[in-house]
C-alpha cells in the first residue's frame, strides 16, 4: 500500500477501514450496466460507456493506492462483437482514446498495462493505441491492469487445448502427464495469480464466459450498482465483504483455522 500521507482524504478513510483485513491480491471485474445507466437518463448508450471509463479510472486508482497487485477488467467480450456495429465502433474508439489519454498517469502511478484476448480482431487504430500504452508501461512494476478485449474463457481454454494437442501430436508432451498447471500455463493469465475476488456490477448474477478456469476459487460479489455508479466507496464495500469471507479451498473450517495458508496452486 502507498504511504498513507500520500493518499487523498477519501482513500485514507478507505485504507483505514480496510486495514487489518487481508487484501485481495487479484480483483477481477465484470463491468455491467453502462447501457441501463444511460437509458435511465434518456441518454444514448455511448454516454454510459463514456461514464464507465471514469469508473475504470477510479478502480485503477484505488487498487494502485491499496497495493492490490492485479486488476483485471472485462472490457469487451467475444460475444460483444454481436452488438450493433455503431456501438462496437464507439466502444473501440472510446477504449483506444481513453487508454491513450491515461497513459501518462498510468506511468506516473507505476501501473503496467496488460492485454488479453483475441486482439487480432480489434480495429487497427484502437489496437495500436493499446499497444503503445502497453509498451510505455512495460517497466512499471506496481499494479498490473489487465484489459480483457475480445476475450472469452471458452475461447482461451480452446486455444490452450489446441496448443496442448499440437505439442502432443509432435511428441513434445506425454498425454498421460498433462496436469492442471499445463493448462494454466497455456492460458493468457499464466503470469498472474488466480483472482481472489470477482465482482459483477449491474444486477446480473452470472459469469458470462469470464475467467471460468481462473475463478474456480474466487469469492464472487454481485451488486445491483450500475458500472458508471461504481466508485471507490463501492469497490471498498466489495473488498470489505471479501475480508469477511472464510476461504476454505475445499477444506473444513477447523482445518482452515489450524493452517492459514491455502493448498499449493490455489491462492
Ligand atoms: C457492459 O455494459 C459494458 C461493456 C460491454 C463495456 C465496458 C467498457 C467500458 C466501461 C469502457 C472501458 C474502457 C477502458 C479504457 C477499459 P452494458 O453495455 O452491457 O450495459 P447494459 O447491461 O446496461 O446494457
Amino acid at each position: 500500500m502507498k504511504a498513507k500521507e500520500n493518499l487523498d482524504k477519501q482513500t485514507q478513510i478507505i485504507a483505514d477501514r480496510l486495514e487489518g483485513g487481508s487484501m485481495p491480491r487479484h480483483i477481477a471485474i465484470i463491468m455491467d450496466g453502462n447501457g441501463r445507466w444511460a437509458k435511465k437518463r434518456s441518454l444514448p448508450r455511448s454516454a454510459g460507456h463514456y461514464e464507465g471509463v471514469a469508473s475504470v479510472r477510479k478502480a485503477t486508482e484505488l487498487c494502485s493506492d491499496l497495493g492490490v497487485g492485479f486488476l483485471t477488467l472485462y472490457a469487451f467480450s467475444t460475444e460483444n462483437w454481436n452488438r450493433p456495429k455503431e456501438e462496437v465502433d464507439t466502444l473501440m474508439t472510446l477504449i483506444g482514446m481513453a487508454i491513450e489519454r491515461e497513459t501518462p498517469d498510468l506511468v506516473r502511478n507505476n501501473v503496467h498495462l496488460n492485454l488479453i484476448g483475441d486482439l487480432d480482431r480489434m480495429p487497427e487504430d484502437a489496437r495500436n493505441r493499446l499497444f503503445r500504452c502497453r509498451k510505455a508501461t512495460e517497466d512499471c512494476d506496481g499494479l498490473t491492469l489487465t484489459l480483457c478485449l475480445s476475450y472469452s474463457a471458452r475461447w482461451e481454454i480452446t486455444e490452450a487445448a489446441r496448443q496442448l494437442a499440437r505439442q502432443a501430436a509432435d511428441g513434445l508432451i506425454d498425454i498421460e502427464k498433462i496436469s492442471e498447471s499445463d493448462i494454466s500455463s497455456r492460458l493468457s493469465t499464466s503470469t498472474m495469480p488466480d483472482p481472489d475476488l470477482l465482482i459483477r456490477t449491474g444486477g446480473e448474477t452470472r459469469l458470462s464466459n469470464y475467467l471460468l478456469w481462473q475463478a474456480a476459487y474466487a469469492e464472487l460479489y454481485f451488486t445491483d450498482t450500475l458500472w458508471p455508479d461504481f466508485g471507490k466507496e463501492q469497490l471498498a464495500d466489495a473488498i470489505a465483504d471479501y475480508q469477511h469471507r472464510e476461504r476454505r479451498f475445499g477444506r473444513t473450517s477447523d482445518q482452515v483455522a489450524a493452517q492459514a495458508a491455502p493448498p499449493d496452486g490455489h491462492s
